[in-house]
């Protein structure tokens, strides 16, 4: 039995929500009735045509009724960024902090007011509009953690133009893929930034990616928008002399940010959005492989992510918030920057990496700017735990008041040190477990209302209700475990896979119809916490990313060398999960260091560096069943160097798993 933690006194005291009795309350109104619940909320919001009374919410979660679809005000008329920036300068929070941006280099910081990102937004918007951009085109955005990502995705909101940010890790390979699927017409960058010490060159991988998006999916993108970034930073290392080999400029579709924002004014007319209209996509791995273009439309997303962030993280007025996550990620959209402006909330935004100048960067930045809220991922918990206390002595966090985790599931190690060591006792941990797809918290603990427990995500959120479910769809009460999915739909949910509808059908409410399927297993323990145990397909979570393995296992087959990969997930201490590859190398080939150092490479390059493999096993045979399916149960003990390897009958030929012990790295 895990111990259990009642919210702090000094969180209880601040809270908007301070007792369990009161958020259940709220949660059986949100479930019992949704219109009355979201509509108080959406009233706070600016609506160019106001929603109607009666059909707030249609749904079906059962495609043998009929297509899948979830509605939420229908008929309503809104702009995001309108309700962001517009209506809280009107409001009074001009000349509020919308982000205190602190680079890379801790010499390098600037701080914007609403009033200006307004201004920005507006002249930015115009610029894309004078290249032609226009209401659902897409814009591909693979840019660092700078103002000008906030300003570029907020200007897309404001003319209806769809982003698409990827993550500035993903290699050309993978932007390129992204870039050609949803066939984007703008191409937003940066020249390069720095990462700790490392440059990373932005604008050369988008120029290898648009090259490999023409030749390889004969997909041109017009124009491609480069920040000029480099030249403002403090050099955190060396930059080559010559500036050439940063980047190659092509005239005809290369354009300076700068250049385009001198000219421009700061009005800008939104583009009045209906309710359903898409705001923006992102990708994320499936477990085929091939990413899926995950939709998210306006009015729903617009109240979710604004009502989560407001009681997940108990905003309060006056507060700093920080969420260290990277823009390119759901966690970046939903809490770096929707979630947060819709509030009038005061954020930092961070380039770096903790690691840089030293270990303590986290704790110095939450000193510098006095932060309440500080949301971040286990694997940097963990990653941060090793180093001791040295580094958090030196800082005074006292400011801390909420500290969230989220990703994966937070071991019980890693949340009592955050507890102690970060909230010395007198923060309120806030596990909050959702996906890409579920565009904002599902399930979470709330801060002066749910009590904690070490590892558990908690309660539902507001208008969601999960169930859990055995592998035959009968619903388990009470303490248990099984498949978490949800039994109706929430504002923010997901409404389609870009350009693959079928797809979303097929994957997220074909195995259990009549309910969305998080691919999750979860456990209700006997006090009605939710446990989230992890995944229940073929994907890996590693350092909170989440991909396929079969993607992996594509990319190591395109070594000629190899004939068969299958790839499973080992535990590893600090990225939570690491990839352990088998491979069958074909007649003749020898296995070396250069081979393996190869497939990592390749791995890296078509993917990005943060799905390298850890471990290459030289395999003789795969456990496979007489039909030819790999066993990767099996495979995952020999990983994880179990050799209690249960049941090999169902195997065509058991001997294999002798030899896969045995010639372990
Ligand atoms: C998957 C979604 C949600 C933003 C970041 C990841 C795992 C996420 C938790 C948590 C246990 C978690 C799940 C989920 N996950 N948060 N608090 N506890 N597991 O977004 O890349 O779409 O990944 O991350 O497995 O399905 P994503």
């Amino acid at each position: 039995m895990s111990r259990v933690y009642q919210p702090p006194a000094l969180v209880v005291d601040k809270s908007r929500l301070p007792s369990f009795a009161k958020y259940k309350e709220m949660h059986k109104k949100s479930i019992e009735n949704p219109e009355e619940f979201w509509s108080e909320i959406a009233n706070e919001f600016f609506w160019q045509v106001p929603y109607e009374p009666g059909n707030f919410v249609s749904y079906n979660f059962d495609s043998s009724q009929g297509e899948v679809f979830a509605k939420w005000m229908e008929g309503a008329v809104t702009n995001i960024c309108f309700n962001i920036l517009d209506r809280n300068v009107m409001n009074g929070h001009g000349e509020k902090v919308a982000f205190y941006w602190e680079g890379n280099h801790p010499d390098d910081y600037s701080r914007i007011t609403y009033r200006k990102l307004l201004d920005e937004v507006c002249q930015f918007s115009n610029a894309l509009r004078d290249i032609g951009v226009v209401k659902g085109d897409r814009v591909s955005v693979y840019m660092p953690m700078i103002l000008e990502t906030v300003v570029c995705m907020l200007a897309c909101a404001r003319i209806g133009a769809i982003h698409s940010v990827v993550f500035a890790g993903f290699s050309s390979d993978s932007l390129a893929e992204r870039v050609a699927n949803c066939e984007a017409k703008v191409l937003v960058t940066a020249d390069g930034a720095w990462r700790g010490e490392k440059l990373l060159l932005l604008k050369k991988t988008c120029e290898d990616a648009m090259l490999k998006a023409k030749i390889k999916y004969k997909h041109t993108v017009e124009k491609c928008i480069v920040v000029s970034h480099l030249s403002r930073v403090t050099p955190c290392g060396t930059l080559p002399d010559d500036h050439k080999s940063l980047y190659r400029w092509n005239d005809s579709v290369d354009l300076w940010w700068h250049d385009l924002m001198e000219v421009q004014s700061t009005c800008c007319t939104p583009e009045w959005m209906e309710a359903e209209e898409p705001l923006f996509m992102l990708y994320t791995s499936g477990s085929t492989g091939k990413p899926k273009g995950v939709m998210h439309t306006t009015a729903g997303y617009m109240i979710y992510a604004s009502t989560t962030f407001r009681y997940v993280f108990d905003y309060r007025e006056k507060d700093i918030y920080w969420c260290t996550a990277d823009v390119g990620w759901i966690t970046g959209h939903t809490y770096v920057v929707y979630g947060p402006l819709l509030n009038a909330a005061t954020c930092v935004m961070f380039e770096g990496t903790p690691f840089y100048p030293d270990n303590g960067r986290y704790w110095s930045t939450v000193e510098k700017y006095k932060v309440n809220q500080f949301y971040t991922a286990p694997t940097a918990i963990r990653s941060l735990m090793k180093f001791g206390e040295e580094h958090i002595k030196q800082h005074e966090l006292q400011s801390l008041r909420i500290l969230g985790s989220v990703g994966e599931p937070i071991n019980s190690e890693a949340w009592l040190w955050y507890y102690n060591l970060i909230g010395k006792g007198n923060c309120s941990i806030v596990d909050t477990f959702w996906q890409t797809e579920t565009g904002g918290h599902v399930l979470t603990s709330l801060p002066g209302a749910t009590p904690m427990k070490p590892g558990a995500a908690g309660f539902p959120f507001f208008g969601v209700e999960p169930r859990i479910l055995d592998d035959n769809g009968r619903k388990i009460e009470g303490p248990g475990e099984g498949n978490l999915v949800f039994a109706r739909p929430w504002p923010g949910m997901m409404r389609t896979l870009f350009g693959d509808h079928r797809r979303y059908e097929r994957v997220y409410f074909e195995k259990f119809p009549g309910y969305y399927c998080t691919g999750d297993g979860a456990k209700r323990d006997e006090d009605g916490f939710l446990w989230v145990t992890g995944r229940i397909d073929d994907m890996l979570n590693v350092s909170g990313h989440l991909m396929s393995t079969s993607e992996v296992e594509g990319v190591l087959t395109e070594e000629p060398r190899v004939s068969e990969a299958a790839v499973v997930s080992k535990p590893h201490p600090i990225k939570g999960e690491s990839l352990y590859c088998f491979i069958i190398l074909n007649e003749g080939v020898k296995f070396d260091m250069e081979l393996i150092d190869s497939l990592k490479k390749r791995v890296r390059s078509r993917i990005g560096a943060f799905a390298a493999p850890d471990v290459i096993h030289n395999a003789s045979g795969l456990p496979k069943t007489r039909s030819g399916k790999i066993m990767r149960r099996i495979l995952r003990k020999i990983a994880m160097g179990d050799t209690d390897i249960g049941d090999t009958s169902t195997l065509a030929d058991p001997t294999v798993v002798d030899k896969l012990l045995q010639s372990k790295p």
